[in-house]
């Protein structure tokens, strides 16, 4: 598990459990993330994302199960733990009296490094994260969300960890800002071999940057694999129709079942997997005319990471799409 300077980078779970009460929050996750990765941690709302890299980064004792961060225990070596690891929690905790150059020294030094090298390492942090160039003097409290987002990165990097935790780094940010963002965390994963693991509600975020991706659902691991092991899954093409209304996507969705067993429907289109499409498509065509459904397009596609996520989940990810909203344009509901 030690890689470039020797040093243990991986991270692992077994059987991890943590219950709120009665909720199991997070129930039997099993990981092995190899030093080096970046590790795309995806799933709905409550679905036991922040629980997970609580108990990862020791802030949360898990109810049973054991883990462990750099080759150390995360509830008997949590310290060791600590030394090892950079986290950015979801919610950005950032004291809005002071600068990024105040909060940047006062974390340095809390890790025991003398002033000096302390404002050295601020300046040299602001700029990896692209915040040098801001007003000095602007507090945190009159940072934009990016910019928070940003500083709170550079503050988990303060003590040079070889395995940073991100829990929703971009959840919220401007398309520029997050594109910021994946160029950092791909800049310190190429540079320092660091390990990244990295939750996400953004399936294209997990797509492009993740080696490996899981998907937890109420608190289960429901798949893992690289992005293209997850989408070769569903199949190798699919083929998407649209039609006029949701009503008429269901009733397709009954017709086609014989022809085409793998299918899903999200609003007014329905999406088939196949090995290979083209050949199916004449059969499709028949199908739905001697059902006398109107088709209104269809296009051959990849399939994407939320044909897989929609598949073992039951659900789309994306906040952009609305279920019940039947007066938006067709093909505006499932982004591909
Ligand atoms: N301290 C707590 N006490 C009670 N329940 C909790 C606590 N923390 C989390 N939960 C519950 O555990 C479940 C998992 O929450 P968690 O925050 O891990 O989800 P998540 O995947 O991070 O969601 P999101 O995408 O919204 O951030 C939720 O049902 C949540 O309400
Ligand atoms: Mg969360």
């Amino acid at each position: 598990m030690s890689d470039r300077d020797g040093a243990d980078r991986s991270i692992t779970a077994e059987a991890l459990r943590r219950d709120f009460g009665k909720l199991h929050a997070v129930d039997g996750v099993d990981l092995e993330v190899p030093g080096g990765q970046i590790f795309g941690f995806l799933g709905p709302n409550g679905a036991g994302k922040s629980t997970l890299v609580k108990i990862l980064t020791t802030i949360l004792n898990p109810t049973s199960g054991r883990a462990s961060v750099g080759g150390y225990d995360v509830q008997r070596q949590g310290g060791k733990v600590r030394e090892a690891i950079g986290v950015a929690l979801q919610d950005v905790g950032l004291d809005p009296l002071m600068t990024a150059r105040e909060l940047l020294m006062l974390q340095t030094e809390l890790f025991g490094t003398p002033r000096d090298e302390a404002r050295k390492t601020a300046e040299r942090l602001l700029v990896t994260v692209g915040l040098d160039d801001v007003d000095p003097k602007k507090r945190a409290g009159a940072y934009s969300g990016g910019m928070k987002r940003r500083l709170d990165l550079a503050l988990a990097l303060v003590h040079d960890p070889r395995i940073l935790f991100l829990d929703e780094p971009t959840t919220g940010l401007d398309p520029a800002s997050r594109a910021a963002i994946w160029e950092e965390v791909r800049r310190l994963n190429d540079d320092f071999g660091m390990t990244i693991f990295l939750t996400t509600q953004y399936l294209e975020e997990a797509d492009r940057l993740a080696d490996q991706i899981a998907i937890i659902n109420k608190g289960t691991i429901v798949a893992q694999g690289t992005p293209e092991e997850l989408k070769r899954q569903v199949g190798d093409e699919v083929v998407e129709l649209q039609f006029g209304s949701s009503d008429d996507a269901e009733r397709a969705q009954d017709a086609l079942a014989p022809v085409a067993p793998n299918r899903q429907r999200s609003n007014r289109e329905l999406r088939l997997y196949f090995g290979r499409a083209a050949e199916n498509v004449p059969e499709l065509v028949r199908v739905l005319d001697g059902a006398g459904i109107s088709l209104q397009g269809l296009t051959i596609e990849q399939p994407s990471l939320d044909d897989v996520f929609l598949r073992v989940t039951g659900e789309a990810l994306e906040h952009e799409v609305d279920e019940g909203a039947d007066d938006v344009p067709a093909g505006a509901e499932v982004r591909s």
